[in-house]
């Protein structure tokens, strides 16, 4: 076995214990320091997660030489100060999604990463299951053909996380469900289609259930319970429709809470055949011989996405390999998502 990298995590919340189980399963990673400001949080994540080094200030932790890389699982105000010290600090840097508030800060994140010269890999998970990357395959094989049209739903029922906390408050989360869970679907389609061009939105944002808080109804709640005393200020549904200059669109509903149907999948549509992913859901609608046909594509289903994240991360700080998402992506996406919040406030059309 090589070297290990030495691995820091920022922020121990649901997220920070899914990074920390998963470098225990990536032969290169070795988990060495956490850092949380809750003290009880931190002492019972470092129980857990059996590691000796704690820290209640990230820039302790990123004075630590010992350190080679870190993975920041912050609320995500924060992203962009702890990203862009880290990198000044010379650390390699794991940063979940979305990258940050606004593309602005995204660019000074990714201005940071190259006056290090350090690895920065963005945490689109969703590029690690299986079927993603097989339909990738697809399409740049050319079986669906010109891709013209891309569908994105993302509709849960009452998901709404973390009510009256940094989720819901703006200035900590920059938004609701458009930028907490589409940011991960807008990702998936345009690295699965290679439309990393949109050049114009038309949306709209609503906010119909997370406020008042006590009439929300809920079965169960991502980092809750709900603090009744906190704040609801974001999204709970977005639609729109994007243009990738004239040769491709997307349309999209995304809901944190809504009354439909939970579903969640992204659509591609193309000339020579169709097909949507979700988890477990890879039929091509195409054509064979002439006559209407279903190809079903088969894929190996035991991968476990958050692992394979982060071993290509260890992999491209140790230099096997790319990183997984890049920055420059990152920055696409918050563009994009910077244009829809626009587009709803001035109910019309943007440039993105
Ligand atoms: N990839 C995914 O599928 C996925 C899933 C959930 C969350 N996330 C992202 O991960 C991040 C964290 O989400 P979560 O659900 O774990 O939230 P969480 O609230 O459960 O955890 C966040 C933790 O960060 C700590 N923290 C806050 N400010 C800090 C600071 N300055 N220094 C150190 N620690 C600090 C908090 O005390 C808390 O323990 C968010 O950006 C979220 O969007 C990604």
């Amino acid at each position: 076995m090589g070297k290990k990298v030495k691995i820091g995590i920022i922020g121990c919340g649901t997220i920070g214990s899914v990074h920390a189980d998963s470098y225990a399963k990536v032969e290169n990673a070795e988990l060495v320091a956490l850092c949380d400001i809750l003290p009880d949080r931190l002492a019972e994540k470092a129980k857990r997660h059996q590691v000796a080094k704690t820290y209640a200030d990230y820039k302790k932790l990123l004075a630590d030489p010992a350190i080679e890389a870190v993975s920041i699982c912050t609320p995500n105000d924060v992203h962009a100060p702890i990203a862009i010290a880290a990198f000044k600090a010379g650390k390699h840097v794991m940063l979940e999604k979305p990258m940050t508030l606004n593309a602005g800060l995204g660019r000074k994140i990714l201005a940071a990463r190259d006056s290090a010269g350090k690895q920065l890999q963005m945490g689109m998970v969703w590029r690690q299951t299986p079927e993603a990357e097989v339909v990738k395959e697809s399409i740049a094989a050319g079986r669906l053909g010109d891709i013209y049209h891309i569908h994105v739903k993302l509709i849960r029922r009452r998901g709404i996380p973390g009510l009256g906390g940094w989720f819901t408050t703006k200035a900590k989360s920059g938004g609701g469900g458009l930028i907490d869970i589409a940011v991960h679907f807008f990702d998936l389609a345009m690295w699965t289609s290679g439309l990393w061009n949109p050049t114009k939105v038309s949306a709209k944002t609503y906010s119909k259930f997370g406020s008042p808080m006590k009439d929300y109804h809920y079965i169960s709640m991502w980092a809750g319970p709900p603090k009744y005393d906190g704040t609801f200020d974001v999204d709970d549904f977005a639609c729109g429709f994007i243009r990738f200059g004239d040769k491709a669109t997307m349309s999209f509903e995304v809901a944190w809470a809504c009354n439909s149907e939970e579903e969640s999948y992204v659509e591609f549509l193309g000339t020579k055949g169709g097909v949507k992913v979700g988890r477990g859901q890879t039929t091509i609608l195409t054509e064979v011989d002439n006559r209407i046909a279903d190809v079903k594509l088969s894929y190996p289903t035991e991968a476990d996405r958050f692992t394979m994240e982060m071993r290509k991360f260890v992999d491209a700080v140790q230099g096997r390999g790319k990183v997984a998402a890049t920055g420059e992506e990152g920055v696409v996406v918050m563009r994009l998502l910077d244009a829809i919040y626009k587009s709803g406030e001035t109910n019309s059309e943007v440039t993105v």
